[in-house]
Parts: structure tokens; sequence; C-alpha cells
């Protein structure tokens, strides 16, 4: 396993739409690993393709016990509720804000073998997904967020929160 550069705002690779997996080999375990290696090491809560330089549809998302999901091809099939959540990335350094995202979500995936799975989470796991997911089709989240937010605040929203 390897750790891979995070690709940071203002690197187009960002914006591009990613290609589906097609091929579910050693190439795309590797990514797998590297993937789940980097968001380990950067502290992260979940880390898509695009961000660490590769444009196929590929995320990692911590669940509630801070275990890695590994997505791939992943859609968001059900999201119920609204709230507003701080968010985050690791690809805007420093920058937080306000994003409504669903209070619940599930996603219909395929796991590193290519076997069809879905998952559901809540509060930061679904707000993750969505994130992530978005990723995929070149959307950042400062591009949904309603404003923008200390660290402070983040912290302060983050209270009485439960993963
Ligand atoms: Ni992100």
């Amino acid at each position: 396993m390897a750790l891979r550069k995070i690709v940071e705002d203002g690197d187009p690779i960002l914006r591009k739409t990613s290609r589906p997996v097609e091929k579910f080999d050693e190439r795309l375990w590797t990514l797998l690993d590297d993937m789940k290696e980097t968001l380990a090491d950067a502290e992260g809560l979940g880390l898509a393709g695009p961000q660490v330089g590769v444009l196929r549809r590929v995320v990692i998302v911590l669940d509630a016990n801070d275990e890695p999901i590994e997505l791939v091809n992943p859609e968001i099939i059900s999201r119920e509720g609204e709230h507003e959540m701080p968010e985050g990335c690791l690809s805007f350094p420093g920058k937080w804000g306000v994003v409504i995202r669903p209070k619940k979500a599930t996603v219909r995936a395929q796991d590193r073998n290519g076997k069809t799975f879905e998952v559901s989470g809540e509060g930061i796991t679904a707000q993750c997904f969505c994130h992530e997911v978005d990723h995929l089709d070149g959307v950042c989240f400062v591009d949904k967020a309603l404003r923008f937010i200390s660290p402070e605040e983040v912290q302060r929203m983050r209270a009485g929160e439960t993963r």
C-alpha cells in the first residue's frame, strides 16, 4: 500500500466526471487499498477517486464505527429527511460550510469483486455518502454550501451530534 497525494482546490480534475469501473482487477484493489491508507493518514471521513487524481467511480466512506466502506460505482438510491450539517473536504483544507444533507441515505454499489450490495447510513455517514458521490460528478461541497463557517462553529454544530 502507498499514500497518494490528495488533489486540492484549483486542480481541474476535481471538476471532471469520473468514469465507471469496469475491471475488478488488481489495479482497482491497489487503488482501494491506497485510498484507505491515504484517508486514514489524512484523518478524514471519506475520499473519492478524483481526490487522488483518478477519474474512476470509486469512494471510501467511514461508517459509524470508523470502519472503511469501499464503494465502487456507487449511486444514492434513497434519501430521507433533511438537515443542515457542517461540512469540510480534504481537498479544501481549512474551509468549512453548512450544507443541507439527508438524515438518512442508502447507496447501491459494487464491492471490490464486482458484487452489488446496498448500504444505509444516518447523520454524518449519510452526509459522507452524498459528499463523496458528488465528487464523482465534479461537484464539491463549496458549490452547495449555504454559508461558510469558522472551525469553532463546526465544533459547536457537531456538539451533541452522534455518529
Ligand atoms: Ni470531499
